[in-house]
């Protein structure tokens, strides 16, 4: 029998938490994700749960018998991995959940007639190698082990060497760890205030929005703070400056949304005009077609700006991920036996919409975040309410594998 939701958080709540911020630092491969990966592997093995790994970085604790060979098994589960600074929630909510799940199933005597697979994804949140669903998108074949291989990190290292350094022997690419899967339900913690505005602690998900990461470069010509005139400036930093704000109104007249959460500036020196400002766009829009002619205007004016300003900027396309509308016929079903729940649609992404976009049906499970915030070590749910998700993790596996 496995140890209580409560224990499980305290047993990760220190692991990769910065003492100043109390946010998490959980960038994949480092030291503080192997150590949540290794608590992982305890709590399977506490529960008789058999562990498997794949090349890609991904695992499974497995809840199966005899009787279910040849059976697609009911896959739950998230990542364990975190934004730079991210909260607690984000990921682990949906691990520690599983976990609480098949317990209490147990608990109640549950026999499922298929296997249930806890599973923990790789670089959910790009945060380290820039390309976001990292893991599931190799194991899905979405992503190639040639992208994957080209990936670098911040330090310029690359991903193959990073795995190997935490002791991993990558085989990058399309596995079959999970075998041939039924369903898949990830439970997540919300990451905006639908649930609360709707007053329900745990929802159902409808659909992810279209998304996209951008790198903008812009390039000028480097000259000196004190002595250069304000009209013999060729600045990039003002060409940036002016598509972060144009970025701003266009996602608010598009009522979608833009984000540069990422800039390196070079030289970077007080006293020096920039030669070099590269700013990372970060767009979502609940249509494509919006989200497309978003990113074109917010290029354009980028365009018109340097333009004016003698510099030039380029913009290339890291990485889309398209609409995912989650299995309809499987989304109400949760939702009616959870007994009416609210379904809603989000910006955020998640292991879930690269699963679907694979073929495999598919939902999410979202309990209420009483702030919305998320990304940030202000994320938070409520004891009760992540209860209540275990409850509703619980009953949806009970339905899907009984
Ligand atoms: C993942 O959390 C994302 O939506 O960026
Ligand atoms: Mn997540
Ligand atoms: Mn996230």
């Amino acid at each position: 029998m496995g140890i209580g939701f409560e224990q499980m958080w305290a047993e990760l709540q220190p692991l990769g938490r910065s003492a100043t911020s109390g946010g998490y630092f959980r960038q994949p491969f480092d030291a503080a994700e192997r150590e949540c990966h290794a608590w992982f592997v305890e709590q399977a093995q506490l529960r008789g749960l058999e562990v498997g790994h794949d090349g890609n970085g991904n695992s499974v604790a497995w809840w199966r018998a005899a009787e279910h060979a040849g059976r697609p098994a009911v896959l739950t589960g998230s990542h364990l991995d975190s934004v730079l600074d991210g909260g607690a929630f984000d990921g682990p909510l949906g691990v520690v959940s599983a976990f609480g799940a098949v317990d209490l199933l147990r608990e109640r005597g549950f026999v499922p007639s298929r296997p249930i697979a806890v599973a923990v994804f790789a670089e959910e949140e790009g945060s380290r190698f820039g390309l976001a669903c990292l893991g599931s998108r190799l194991l899905t074949g979405q992503t190639t082990p040639d992208q994957a291989r080209a990936l670098r990190d911040r330090d310029g290292g690359f991903l193959l060497d990073a795995m190997s350094a935490a002791g991993l022997e990558p085989e990058l690419g399309r596995s079959d760890l999970f075998g041939e899967v039924a369903a898949f339900v990830e439970l997540h913690v919300e990451q905006g205030r639908d649930l609360v505005d709707r007053d329900a602690p745990v929802g159902v998900a409808s659909a992810i929005w279209p998304h996209g990461r951008y790198r903008l470069d812009f390039t000028g010509e480097a000259n000196h703070a004190g002595t250069t005139r304000m009209a013999d400036r060729q600045d990039p930093m003002l060409t940036y400056a002016m598509t972060a704000l144009a970025a701003n109104k266009q996602a608010r007249l598009a009522d979608a949304r833009a984000t540069f959460g990422r800039v390196e500036v070079a030289p970077n020196g007080i006293n020096a005009v920039p030669s070099r400002v590269t700013g990372w766009l970060d767009a979502r829009a609940a249509r494509t077609e919006t989200l497309d002619a978003m990113v074109d205007a917010i290029g354009r004016q980028a365009d018109d700006r340097a333009g004016r300003d003698g510099t030039r900027v380029v913009l290339t396309v890291e990485s889309q991920s398209p609409a995912v509308d989650f299995d309809p016929v499987l989304a109400w079903r949760i939702a009616d036996r959870l007994g009416g729940v609210p379904m809603i649609a989000t910006g955020a992404g998640h292991d879930a919409g690269v699963l679907s976009a694979s073929g495999v049906p598919t939902a999410m499970l979202f309990v209420r975040n009483p702030t919305g915030v998320s990304h940030s070590p202000a994320e938070h749910a409520e004891l009760a309410d992540c209860l209540a998700g275990v409850d509703a993790l619980a009953a949806t596996l009970a339905d899907l594998a009984g």
